[in-house]
């Protein structure tokens, strides 16, 4: 969601701040702001300088160019909004009401309502309305009371002031504070919400997520729930809720890539989608290499015996990573014969189905930050961790592109898809990279189980084995076919989207992307169901994305398509260049393939197609309206 920076240094803050902000701008891109500390040097009296701007990145940075924001420390934020509109008095920082305390905040404080009247009835007014202002408004009461109580150094009074009020406060929060009378020292705390502190060499840059730290320091210290730190040039003093100091060194993180440019390509959607054959090629030189035992055809980072005694599983995901998860789910049951339930994690949380033995729990998220899916596993943890019988023990098993996420923190047992940094906020590379590993799973689960023969297993892994090469091709003819097909849909206000088995996920897939890029109303159907409801919407307006591949329900996914038809939509196929498919009023090609694999290259036209909706339409393809690439609030 939001990104939050801080900096503390001997070099000027705001460049390194903004810096920070741009390679976070993913999480959130509605306003930001920042604000330095600096000391005047006639009266030596320090002060705060705040800046704030609305809209992107970009005009925070124009803004800061132009007046300024001097100091060596400071704190910076993007912002998605949650509570209060994306206005600039929305904008972090929020200061105290006299300008002395500032704060950026990552999460939502479940309590804020109650904690403002409370200041409110004590005649504090507020200039914005998000959840955050109560926090710089309690810290600086707590300072007051502090110093009439006469206490210590100011570092000592911040330290105290601001753990006394990270006690009031209820949900999830990552924050970042500075205070003019410690123009040396900033404090950050967190719950339920990531933030890391980078090493450098005397300076300190703390961020919500790692990308912040490309180019400044690959020594990243991760704070746990609860816990505060002070940083001064000096260095870092960490302490849990109860005050007791914590010692902790730093670890070092893998390369993440620091230069993310475009290239030729337009939107970094359209690059991150020309991207997949390079990420199905990694994915299958690192997991499927050809000189595997039949038996274990999939190289896994972890025992093969983790497979043998799960009779069950369970996936927990959101928006695209559900999707893949549900592709998942249909070669786990279907391929390798083991049942197999998907869950929104946002339910799940909340309403999850008794215990069942043995069973495994996997967690798919790309940016491995999603608090839903997070939080539903840490619940599933707990739950079964109260058990005192094996058979219920917890097996947590994540599926990621970022290694060095709050996931991989969480869940031992990893699985990287590989798919490299994403920018764009519609998922593509990271979706394939998703359904690629539920490949493997399924490959590992058949071969383990025996529930498929050699021939099968081994006839599925060289047909991915193939895969880069399919997409290249195909990538390149769909990208002319659908930006042609992309200027019919000027006017278009709904698109169904049917498919059936494993291509009914493709189905929510594509209309999942038509609708957060291009804002087109889009739902996606398996085909069967059309008949019982939705066909209703139909007319000549409505335009219908039928997938049909050859397979167990090639011949009534395309009787469903003719139901279309019949009512007049406009009538598009995925599916292969057969006479069959001569039903369609455009017809998008896909080689003929074995069913498994299929959904690998359905969803190729189907990305393609809303990403020229949506360029044709002249939007913002990379940074869509009211959505972030990360959403770590529940
Ligand atoms: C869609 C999209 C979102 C995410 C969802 C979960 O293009 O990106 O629907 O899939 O927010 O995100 P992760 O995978 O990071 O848990």
């Amino acid at each position: 969601m939001c990104g939050i920076v801080a900096l503390v240094g001997s070099r000027e803050a705001s460049p390194i701040l903004l810096e920070g902000l741009k390679k976070l701008e993913y999480r959130g891109y509605d306003s930001a702001g920042l604000a330095t500390v600096n000391t005047s040097k006639g009266s030596h009296k320090s002060f705060i300088t705040c800046k704030k701007a609305k809209g992107k990145l970009i005009n925070l940075l124009n803004l800061v160019e132009q007046d300024g924001a001097p100091g060596h420390i400071g704190i910076g934020h993007t912002r998605w909004a949650t509570h209060g509109k994306p206005l600039e008095q929305n904008a972090h920082p929020h200061m105290d009401s006299v300008g002395e305390v500032a704060v950026v905040q990552n999460g939502i404080i479940e309590n804020y309502t109650l904690l403002k009247k409370k200041l409110e009835d004590r005649g504090i007014s507020f200039s914005s309305d998000t959840d955050t202002e109560v926090i710089p408004h309690l810290i600086s009461e707590e300072i007051k009371r502090l110093k009439k109580d006469g206490h210590e150094t100011n570092d000592q009074l911040f330290l105290l002031a601001v753990q006394t009020v990270l006690d009031y406060l209820e949900g999830s929060y990552a924050l970042a504070v500075i205070w003019t009378a410690t123009p040396d020292a900033l404090i950050v705390a967190k719950s339920k919400a990531p933030l890391l502190i980078g090493f450098g060499e005397g300076e300190f840059l703390c961020a919500s997520d790692t990308p912040a730290f490309a180019g400044f320091t690959r020594a990243v210290l991760s704070l746990e729930d609860q816990e505060l730190a002070l940083l001064t040039p000096l260095g870092v003093e960490i302490y849990n809720s109860s005050g007791e100091r914590q010692y902790r060194s730093p670890s070092f993180i893998n390369g993440y890539e620091s230069d993310i440019e475009k290239g030729n390509f337009r939107h970094f959607m359209l690059k991150e989608i020309f991207e997949q054959p390079a990420t199905a090629d990694l994915w299958i030189s690192r997991y499927l290499p050809d000189d595997l035992p039949v038996e274990a055809p999939v190289a896994l980072p972890f025992d093969n015996s983790f497979f043998d005694p799960i009779e069950e599983i369970q996936i927990l995901a959101c928006g695209t990573s559900r999707h893949a998860a549900m592709v998942g789910a249909y070669l786990l049951e279907q391929f390798a014969g083991i049942p197999t339930t998907v869950f929104f994690a946002s339910e799940f949380r909340y309403a999850a189905p008794p215990l069942a033995p043995n069973t495994l729990t996997i967690g798919v998220t790309q940016s491995g930050e999603t608090a839903d899916t997070l939080s539903a596993l840490a619940m599933e943890h707990e739950r079964r961790s109260a058990c005192n019988d094996i058979a219920f023990a917890s097996r947590q098993l994540g599926v990621t592109n970022m290694v060095e996420s709050s996931l991989a923190r969480q869940v031992s047992n990893i699985l990287d898809i590989g798919a490299g940094l994403e920018v764009g906020v519609a998922a593509t590379k990271t979706f394939l990279g998703q359904l690629l590993t539920f490949y493997g799973l399924a490959i590992m689960f058949a071969a383990r189980r025996k529930a498929r023969s050699a021939n099968e297993i081994l006839d599925l892994c060289n047909q991915l084995r193939s895969l880069p090469k399919q997409l290249r091709n195909l990538i390149e003819t769909h990208n002319e076919l659908t930006e042609k097909l992309s200027h019919q849909f000027s006017e278009t206000k709904d698109v169904i989207f049917l498919g059936r088995g494993i291509n009914y996920p493709i189905a929510l897939e594509a209309a999942l992307k038509l609708k957060e890029i291009s804002y087109i109303h889009a739902e996606g159907y398996p085909a069967g169901e059309m008949k019982h409801g939705p066909i209703a919407l139909l007319d000549k307006k409505v335009a219908v994305v039928s997938i049909a591949t050859k397979g167990i329900v090639f011949e009534k996914a395309l009787s469903n398509a003719q139901e279309a038809k019949a009512r007049d939509a406009c009538l598009i196929g995925i599916g292969p260049k057969v006479p069959e498919t001569d039903i369609f009023d455009h017809l998008l090609p896909i080689p003929q393939v074995s069913e498994w694999i299929s959904p690998l290259l359905t969803i190729i036209p189907m990305q393609l197609l809303s990403y020229h909706i949506a360029a044709h339409r002249g939007l913002d393809v990379d940074q869509p309206r009211n959505l972030a690439k990360s959403v770590t609030v529940e």
